[in-house]
């Protein structure tokens, strides 16, 4: 088949290699044309796990083309998957305005090229209930003519297992007014189920709740462990035994109840308040869901105050070695990231701060730029510091020469944000050693 992708962002862009790949002709349409000519000449745009090989594959066999014409995408195909930023509105809501912009677009180029063959638009972006019922309205004004179909199709791959988490997906979600397009929509994912795993067909408004219920389930579980965490503290209990012993019941399960510094990224924290936003439209306000977001804010600042209490509020002129600014592990995405958060408030104190990430150092530079200093290596970072912080859980963090640590820091003190060692072990060492909710240990 020929598809458009609308929008190179993580989502279009690894939809648009892995539809390639299994056979379908595929034209991704950015209005950035920076990061079109960029890919056009065969430099990917984001960090992602095994994109790389695939990427370099279809372009090379012609399946995989860029522009930066709207027109030109509407033309090329039928299927039109808008893959675009939905941010955050002022009070919380998803901002539409791309989507909606473009779907308008789409309805004015499809009813000026006079075609009455039947198209449709999914939608891949995380957007309210009750958007497809919008972009149909707008295409019924732009497009009176058209023979045009919606349909919602939300994502749930994971940023650094996207690849992964696309060509196999645990579950598949369509909705759709439309029998037509849920037909099309099962045959263009049938190679990605071959296992057995689900395609579930439902209506649209359903298909779009699904989306948040997943993200907003998920980011309830994480302040739900860390909130179990600081409770670990305060009653000298250890959150690692008590984590590991919940979630043997396979009614609970074991994933997702790692506690850290919060949950971060472009899509929990907007989510949720994009939840919250919904629920009080709808008059049914989520109080699970408040409390969430207003214990994952806390948990940052949590963090934040064991280490003003560690150095009685005095941080001007210290030295913080920080590993990690990508918001988890292996990504180079830093929205919303906690590292940032935990920089800031050393920033403001006064103290200065040598950072070394593996993937992510670009992406904070642009935010950051030299407010801070950017370290060759995690243990060239870690040098004549007063203290290490761990924000972010990539493997290369878990095993580090503490012997070296010991001896080239400063004052051999480690706030670990992600319970990457073993608190025995460092504090044995000689460390200063400050994780979370391991009130025992
Ligand atoms: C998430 C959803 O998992 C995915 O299905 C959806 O499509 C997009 O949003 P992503 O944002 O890539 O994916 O990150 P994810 O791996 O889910 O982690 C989200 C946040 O939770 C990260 O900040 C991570 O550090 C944190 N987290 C995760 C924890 O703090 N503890 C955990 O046990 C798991």
């Amino acid at each position: 088949m020929k598809l458009t992708i609308i929008g190179s962002g993580y989502v279009g862009l690894v939809s648009a290699v892995c539809f390639a790949d299994v056979g379908h002709q595929v034209l991704c349409v950015d209005n950035d044309r920076q990061k079109v000519e960029r890919l056009q000449s065969g430099k990917l745009t984001i960090y992602e796990q095994g994109l790389d090989f695939l990427f370099n594959r279809v372009r090379r066999e012609g399946r995989l083309k860029f522009t930066t014409s709207l027109e030109e995408g509407v033309k090329a195909s039928s299927i039109y998957f808008l893959c675009l930023p939905t941010p955050e509105g002022e009070n919380g809501e998803a901002d539409l305005s791309h989507v909606l912009k473009v779907s308008e677009d789409i309805g004015t180029i499809l009813e000026k090229s006079g075609s009455h063959e039947p198209s449709m638009v999914v939608t891949k972006s995380t957007v309210p209930v009750g958007t497809s019922e919008r972009i149909r309205n707008i295409l019924k004004k732009s497009a009176p003519q058209a023979d045009v179909d919606v349909a919602s199709n939300p994502e749930f791959m994971r940023e650094g297992f996207a690849v992964e988490d696309f060509q196999r997906p645990s579950r598949v979600v369509i909705g759709s007014a439309s029998p037509r397009a849920l037909e099309i929509l099962k045959e263009l994912y049938g190679p990605f189920v071959r296992t057995g795993n689900p395609i579930y067909a439902m209506d649209e408004r359903s298909s779009e709740l699904t989306k948040y219920a997943a993200n907003c389930y998920l980011a309830m579980r994480i302040s739900f462990i860390n909130e179990i965490a600081t409770l670990c503290e305060a009653v000298s209990a250890n959150v690692d035994d008590v984590r590991l012993a919940v979630g043997s019941d396979p009614r609970i399960g074991k994933q997702f109840l790692f506690p850290g510094l919060g949950y971060g990224g472009s899509c929990f924290p907007k989510d949720v308040r994009a939840l919250i936003r919904t629920s009080q439209e709808f008059k049914s306000p989520m109080t699970l869901m408040v409390a969430a977001n207003e214990a994952n804010s806390q948990q940052r600042q949590r963090f934040c105050q064991k280490i003003h209490r560690h150095f009685k509020g005095q941080l001007a002129g210290l030295r913080f070695a920080v590993w990690g600014l990508a918001f988890k592990a292996n990504t180079d995405d830093v929205r919303e990231s906690p590292a940032l958060d935990v920089i800031a408030f050393l920033l403001k104190g006064g103290a200065k701060v040598v950072a070394y990430d593996p993937e992510a150092m670009t992406t904070t530079r642009r935010i950051l730029g030299d407010r801070i200093e950017y370290a060759a290596s995690a243990h060239e970072a870690a040098m004549d510091a007063d203290a290490l912080i761990v924000a972010t859980e990539w493997n290369e963090f878990r095993q580090p020469d503490l012997n070296f640590l010991k001896n080239r820091m400063k004052s051999p003190t480690v706030f670990d944000g992600r319970n990457l060692f073993h608190s025995k072990q460092l504090k044995n060492l000689g460390f200063t050693y400050v994780s979370v909710g391991r009130g025992m240990a």
